[in-house]
């Protein structure tokens, strides 16, 4: 990891003072701050942290990542500066391994809250945690467990068009017209609506989305909801129909063409119309 300072072209860099400031100094449970010029992934330096116990509220963030994690072993690519893109540790005790399948969906609320507020973007969220605006996806989420960590890594594209960007349905804040958005603001006001759900979340059950209207606050922001879709399901088979409910766990409840309502915990999910 390289200290931040400077950043090779992009947006404004990462100010870590502004960010202790802006998410209101001893009360947060964000305690340890790091923002870096360069690494290979937030995601991998959070869980090297946690194997060496360190505490919940770790917040690593990066202006580049050589070697950006993505979901289903994929990579997550973005030029230095060019996007937001931090790892938070959390150890979510005494919450039920049952449960804990809501810690990303939470953390897909949370950045769409986020990203609503300081980009003022209709931001939304593909099942499980995709972020989606005007169609595209402007965000993505992994969350990774070791032990009784999790750590829940966002990368957010800031700037760039077609070429600059991870994927080809990918959009960015510049594309959506949102290119000026303070990139310390955003990560503050993320990180704010993250601890405000996860806190509880996590007092209320505890894990218990459902009681702490996490359910439904997930339902009102999911796109996916309604829509006519195709879930690529892990082992490579692929489910078609219409996506229902989010279900207590978190599953995702399709309707096929034909047969019985099936509830998804994991796969990939493509919007069909
Ligand atoms: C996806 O949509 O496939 C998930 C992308 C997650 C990217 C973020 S960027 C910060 C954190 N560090 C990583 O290596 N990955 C996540």
């Amino acid at each position: 990891m390289a200290d931040a300072g400077t950043t090779r072209g992009g947006a404004e860099p990462l100010n870590a003072a502004r960010l202790r400031a802006a998410l209101g100094g001893p009360a947060t449970m964000w305690t340890d701050i790091r923002v870096v010029a360069e690494t290979g992934s937030t995601n991998e330096d959070a869980l090297k942290q946690a194997v060496d116990g360190a505490p919940e509220g770790l917040v690593i963030a990066a202006e580049w990542q050589t070697a950006g994690r993505g979901r289903q072993g994929r990579r997550w690519l973005a030029g230095p500066g060019a996007a937001l893109t931090f790892s938070a540790l959390l150890r979510p005790q005494p919450v039920p391994q049952a449960t804990r399948g809501w810690i990303p969906l939470l953390a897909g609320v949370a950045a769409a809250r986020g990203l609503r507020q300081m980009a003022g973007v209709d931001a939304r969220l593909k099942w499980p945690n995709d972020v989606l605006a005007d169609g595209g996806k402007l965000a993505g989420l992994l969350a990774e467990q070791c032990g009784d960590a999790v750590v829940v890594g966002i990368g957010v594209n800031v700037l760039g068009s077609e070429p600059d960007l991870p994927v080809a349905t990918a959009t960015s804040l510049e594309r959506c017209g949102a290119g000026g958005t303070d990139r310390t603001a955003l990560l503050a006001a993320i990180l704010r609506e993250l601890e405000h759900r996860y806190l509880r979340w996590r007092a209320t059950g505890p894990g218990d989305a459902v009681a702490s209207g996490l359910q439904r606050e997930y339902r009102s922001l999911c796109d996916t909801l309604g829509r006519q879709i195709r879930v690529q399901l892990p082992g490579g088979r692929e489910l078609a129909g219409q996506a229902v409910d989010v279900d207590p766990a978190g599953q995702l409840l399709v309707s096929p063409h034909r047969g019985e309502l099936v509830a998804v915990s994991a796969g990939d999910v493509v919007h069909v119309r």
